[in-house]
């Protein structure tokens, strides 16, 4: 493999991803249209962290699915290094909500089945595996099974699955929500410290990470962008300038923070309401 140019590398300036006007409408199983996502444009540079947050329902992973290519939008164009995405790419990552493991490998095992899958040898593939490992913290782990795993330890498993790939792309769907606050925070820091010296080319991978957690999406993230409520379009784009590298738990106490926050959580808000407005006139 040739780390000088990884794939799904674009041409130095062109935006990672773009939605240009991307639409999404599902055929329901009663026949009916759904529209999950409509007019979205956004950009994302090279090397850029966005975190998207939005009220539930509202077309959050559709967005990501169309970035993914496991969908295809319905309107509008959706580019991932320049050209347009017509199916799953090799230099996308996707890090979903619930562990994506095998429960009956190793961790080893897991972490190695990626570059396997995409034709590395096997001595290579398991080198590379432990080299994850170890950077995850999972070096002494590597012979347990998955059930045999707290559930940081697990996120930990998943990200090293995600890295050892060398992903250009990193596709993020709440991946830790389902940890408790303290183990929350550590993975948080810990994503940001494997994303700033991810790629095996020095670049970082351009990250999109949805979350329903503000601060989480503030700490990480160059620019957060809010989604309406659905379908989803983009509603606005804040960046982000705290300097970096951060510290999820001291950054959140920084002035600067405690502003954009209110910010954001007003524009959100907004949008939250909306959704629980409507879910409560259906209910009626
Ligand atoms: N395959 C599908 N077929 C029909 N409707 C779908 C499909 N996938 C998603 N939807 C609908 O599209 C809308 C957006 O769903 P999506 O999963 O993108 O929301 P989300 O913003 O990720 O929500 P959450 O924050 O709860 O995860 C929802 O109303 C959902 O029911
Ligand atoms: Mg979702």
């Amino acid at each position: 493999m040739n780390h000088d140019t990884p794939p799904g590398t674009p041409p130095d300036g062109a935006p990672a991803i773009e939605l240009r006007g991307a639409g999404k409408t599902f055929r329901t199983p009663s026949g009916a249209a759904h529209t999950a996502v409509r007019d979205l444009d956004l950009t994302v540079a090279q090397g850029e962290f966005a975190a998207v947050v939005g009220p539930t329902g509202c077309g959050k992973s559709t967005t990501l699915t169309l970035v993914s290519g496991l969908e295809e939008p319905t309107e509008g164009d959706v580019l991932v290094g320049g050209e347009a995405v017509t199916g799953i790419r090799p230099e996308v990552g996707f890090v979903f909500q619930q562990d994506a493991v095998f429960p009956w490998r190793t961790v080893l095992s897991n972490v190695m089945a990626g570059p396997r899958f995409r034709g590395v040898a096997k001595a290579e593939a398991r080198e590379r595996a432990r080299d994850w490992l170890g950077r995850v913290g999972l070096a002494a782990f590597e012979d347990r099974y998955p059930h045999q795993l707290s559930g940081g330890q697990r996120k930990r498993v998943a990200l090293a699955q995600t890295f050892v790939n060398d992903p250009a792309i990193l596709l993020m769907d709440e991946p830790f929500s389902a940890l408790d606050v303290q183990t929350r925070a550590l993975m948080s820091d810990e994503l940001l410290e494997l994303w700033s010296a991810s790629r095996a080319d020095g670049r970082k991978a351009s990250v999109v990470f949805v979350t329903h957690d503000l601060e989480e999406a503030i700490a990480l993230a160059d620019k957060v962008v809010v989604m309406t409520a659905g379908p989803a379009t983009v509603k606005q784009v804040f960046p982000i300038d705290l300097p970096r590298p951060r510290k999820v738990e001291s950054v959140r106490l920084e002035p600067e923070f405690i502003e954009i926050y209110r910010e954001i959580w007003s524009s959100l808000g907004e949008e939250v309401r909306i959704t629980r407005e409507r879910g409560a006139s259906h209910v009626a």
